[in-house]
């Protein structure tokens, strides 16, 4: 079922999620709404709190390891993900999200990491990468922790686009 995106500045996008205990109907729902809701929106990832459910869950397209634009998009659930970041040396990438309108900025994080965390099957899962895969798999895992791309870029750029949304909102 697709569910309404929170957009920024909600508060709920800032709040800490809870990690999944259970792999029950409840979180398979929940995962499928999430999938719906990106399919239907367009992205290459969401996380749970983006529509409203305050758990540690995310779907990220894993077809951007190839790094080539002509694959079929391949969406993974990743339950309570953990990331380990194995190069830190500082990469840019720019970001968007679907819960931060009319934005687009590059932002800084560590060049290579490896996600590790749950299918819904309960089975482990592990990835790794670089790039806009690595970036994604960072700021898809950002969000449960009330995380957004732009509490990552510039004081001045983001105070340009609080502004913005002040503005938009009145
Ligand atoms: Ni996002």
């Amino acid at each position: 079922m697709l569910r309404p995106v929170v957009q920024y500045p909600d508060p709920v996008l800032a709040k800490i999620c809870e990690p999944v205990a259970e792999i029950d109907d409840e979180v398979r729902s929940l995962a499928k709404d999430m999938l719906d809701t990106l399919v239907t929106v367009g992205g290459v990832g969401i996380a749970a709190p983006q529509i409203g459910v305050l758990k540690r869950m995310v779907i990220i397209d894993v077809s951007l390891e190839k790094e080539q634009d002509d694959l079929p998009q391949d969406f993974r659930v990743f339950i309570n993900p953990v990331i380990t970041v194995l190069d830190p040396k500082p990469h840019e990438e720019n970001e968007g999200c679907l819960s931060v309108p009319d934005l687009r900025a590059k932002v800084k994080r560590p060049r290579r990491v490896a996600l590790d965390a749950m299918d819904l099957e309960g089975k482990p899962v592990h990835i790794e990468g670089e790039g806009y895969y690595g970036a994604c798999m960072q700021h898809e895992t950002d969000h449960l922790d009330g995380k957004l791309f732009i509490d990552h870029i510039s004081f001045l750029k983001r105070s340009l686009y609080d502004k913005k949304m002040k503005k938009n909102r009145k």
